[in-house]
């Protein structure tokens, strides 16, 4: 019967991705699922100075982890390990700069990762953006392409060593639930030609993270390696307030808050509970359907050709 409404809510949209749906399901969560000592782990969160990935690597200091922040700007990642070192007794925070738009920065990332850390636990792919202006990156790539599918699917391969010595490991793709208005379509997921709708680009792309994070279930389970996806609902982050201004104004009050909507994250990221799921989509540690909108049915050629486009941008896999 729970499940029954719980498939109901789901359908309302509403009732399911704003604060009301975390608060109807919360109570259901076992609170031993992150009773979990992270201690000698270490796990990297991308986007971390801001919004889901700064609470997200907030919540992992606290379980012990040794968090890697990335992100682009310096002084951001100086003021977000500040903000955990003062709530989190004996953190263990380092950071790392990289634009995650340019394949160069992605690639001397993982370098710079693998030397320092040659054990990784799970990375969370949680960097993102919604912008209404084509923006071409370094490599002739749109921007938004490039952070949301490119960097990851890179980032996966670069790391896959050291998620290997550290396994079992996993990854975490922060995806969106506007993916699920979207079949894909590459040349709309690139969004590189004709009238640039950055919403449409955005839900493109979030549909492509769920589609590799599949692929990636399947190619990297040998080497003792989860993915798994998830949307948060909606999240009162700066974000929203950026890349969604109309509708941070209209839904505030009905927005989660940072902790409810990275819950899944770290659930994903660090529960034993869910150490041998992959390949699922979740929202409020539920696996949920993805494709639910008549015409977002997936075949096999189109998951592939998202790879091989991936592999021929990136080089890898
Ligand atoms: N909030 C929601 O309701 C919601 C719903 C569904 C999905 N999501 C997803 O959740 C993730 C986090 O979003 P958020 O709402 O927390 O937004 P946010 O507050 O804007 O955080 C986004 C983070 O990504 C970083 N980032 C963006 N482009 C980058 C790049 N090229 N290189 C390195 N870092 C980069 C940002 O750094 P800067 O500060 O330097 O830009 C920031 O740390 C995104 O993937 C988003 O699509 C959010």
């Amino acid at each position: 019967m729970a499940g029954f409404l719980d498939s109901l809510a789901e359908l309302t949209v509403v009732g399911s991705y704003s604060r009301l749906g975390f608060a109807r399901r919360q109570p259901g969560f076992d609170p031993g699922d992150l009773d979990v000592d992270l201690c000698g782990r270490t796990i990297v969160v991308t986007g971390a100075t801001s919004g889901l990935g700064l609470g997200t690597a907030r919540r992992l200091a606290s379980l012990g982890a040794t968090v890697v922040l990335v992100g682009r700007s310096a002084d951001k990642l100086a003021a977000a390990a500040d903000d955990i070192a003062k709530q989190v007794k004996d953190a263990r925070v380092q950071t790392e700069r990289a634009d995650l738009a340019s394949l160069d920065d992605n690639r001397a990332l993982a370098d710079r990762l693998l030397q320092a850390h040659p054990a990784i636990a799970a990375v969370v792919h949680n960097a993102g953006l919604l912008t209404d202006q084509r923006q071409r990156t370094v490599d002739g790539h749109e921007r938004t392409f490039a952070t949301h599918v490119l960097s990851p699917y890179l980032l996966s391969h670069r790391l896959r060593a050291g998620l290997r010595r550290g396994a079992p490991s996993r990854l975490v793709w922060v995806s969106s639930g506007g993916m699920y208005s979207q079949h894909l379509d590459l040349r709309r997921c690139q969004a590189l030609e004709g009238r640039y709708d950055g919403v449409e680009a955005y839900a493109q792309q979030k549909r492509a993270q769920v589609i590799l994070s599949e692929l990636f279930a399947e190619r990297f389970t040998d080497d003792g390696v989860t993915s798994n996806a998830m949307h948060p609902g909606w999240v009162d982050t700066p974000g929203v307030v950026t890349g969604l201004p109309a509708f941070h104004r209209l839904m505030k009050p009905w927005l989660r808050d940072v902790d409810a909507g990275a819950d899944t994250i770290v659930w994903l990221a660090a529960s034993p509970t869910v150490q041998h799921d992959t390949g699922a989509f979740w929202l409020d540690r539920q696996r949920r359907r993805t494709e639910v909108v008549p015409g977002t049915r997936h075949s096999r050629a189109d998951k592939e050709a998202l790879w091989d486009l991936c592999a021929r941008h990136t080089g890898e896999g």
